[in-house]
């Protein structure tokens, strides 16, 4: 049967991720894998959620398994709010951060609305975008003057043909994939963009509380927050298989997206939400991000000494502050497209940095993760990938 006929406009615009591709491929663990964006499994609180799974069903009892509220369990809401210093009524829960962006996509933008973002920028924001027919724009958001005034014209031309800003989208802290962070100058230059041609900023953060080194920047939400939506996420702070998020914002705009959220789920998980709630509340979240933050500051310093002693001349990397990713930039004559196959035959897997941007290009680009691969089978996987190149 042709089914091709009974499918939405919406789906020819739909873009299958190259990451989750190659995890169909191979087994992540039979190789040197530092292609996926996974957490440790060590820095799962195993015992500890079997211990609030157990107090949370005792304490609220069939509660933990019925339906909830559409903005996500009250006391989820109020630990959110305390550890983040935001009223209640500017939170809403979501069903992971990834939903967040598509919740956020759906409600702002038409086909055709323009969608600015970092270049390269996180391809799930770029798959949200494309499956609601944004024209997604790359901007440079370099600290020179002619990246300033390049940026300005950017925006004045498009708005000279008629199209519409809704948002900019931008992961300022330990960015996936370059593992950069903005300055508080270009965050503030965002926000000053922001008001002069009045379009939205989405602050997307799940990476922010793991910073190995350095003073944290100001949020652009607290620069800005009556035109930042700022997410968050228990993924890399907790363990990703909750999905839970949360979006902090205007309540008029909360209030479309709780309207949206009915439509897609109803109300986000209850006992993950009840078990979160008391995971952040009573501490636990603490002391699990601090074991997390040495484990992988480690696993970074680890990583960025193998590339150090292994990679050839010509070959140049990015040093995170924080998060899970690094990018490294090969010379202009690379493909790291090409190469792919040859290094998953060979054992090793690392995601083509091209993916990330707008137009494809820097093909000789590649995002490596440090949170997977266990710190002793580093050496191994990158002297391979040395070796290849
Ligand atoms: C920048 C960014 N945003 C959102 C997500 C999705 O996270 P979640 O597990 O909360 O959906 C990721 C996951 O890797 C990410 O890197």
């Amino acid at each position: 049967m042709d089914y091709k006929k009974y499918l939405s406009a919406d789906t020819g615009s739909f873009m299958r991720s190259p990451v989750r591709e190659i995890f169909r491929k191979v087994d992540l663990n039979s190789i040197y894998s530092f292609a996926g964006g996974y957490p440790s499994a060590e820095t799962f609180p195993l015992e500890t959620i079997e211990r609030l799974s157990a107090e949370v069903l005792h304490k609220y009892g069939a509660k933990a398994l019925q339906y909830g509220a559409t903005q996500g369990v009250p006391e989820l809401r109020e630990a959110i709010s305390k550890r983040y210093d935001v009223p209640v009524e500017n939170i809403q829960i979501t069903t992971s951060s990834q939903q967040g962006i598509d919740v956020c996509t759906r409600v702002l933008v038409d086909p055709g609305d323009v969608v600015l973002t970092t270049n390269p920028t996180y391809l799930g924001a770029l798959q949200s975008f494309k499956s609601y027919r944004a024209e997604v724009v790359g901007v440079d958001l370099a600290p020179s003057l002619e990246a300033a005034r390049s940026r300005q014209r950017q925006i004045d031309d498009l708005l000279a043909e008629g199209r519409r800003i809704k948002f900019f989208y931008a992961i300022p802290d330990f960015q996936n994939p370059s593992g950069q962070t903005m300055t508080l100058a270009q965050r503030s230059e965002l926000v000053a963009l922001a008001r002069k041609y009045d379009f939205l900023i989405v602050e997307d953060s799940p990476y922010r509380e793991l910073r190995y080194e350095g003073e944290p920047v100001a949020t652009i939400y607290s620069l800005a927050p009556e035109r930042t939506l700022h997410l968050g996420s228990f993924s890399k702070i907790m363990a990703p298989g909750f999905r839970l998020g949360w979006i902090i914002g205007a309540p008029e705009l909360l209030d479309q997206i709780y309207v949206c959220k009915q439509a897609l789920d109803l109300c986000p998980p209850i006992m993950d939400q009840y078990m979160a709630a008391e995971f952040m509340a009573g501490g636990e979240l603490d002391k699990n991000l601090a074991h997390t933050i040495e484990l992988y500051r480690g696993k970074r310093d680890h990583l960025l000494g193998l590339l150090e002693k292994y990679m050839p001349a010509g070959v140049s990397w990015t040093h995170p502050e924080g998060g899970l990713f690094l990018f490294v930039t090969l010379p202009e004559n690379f493909d790291t497209v090409a190469l792919y196959d040859r290094a998953l035959a060979a054992g090793v897997a690392y995601v083509a940095g091209s993916f990330f941007y707008v137009d494809g290009s820097h093909k000789n680009t590649m995002r490596l993760n440090f949170s997977f691969l266990d710190t002793e089978r580093m050496e191994p996987g990158i002297k391979l990938l040395a070796s290849l190149l």
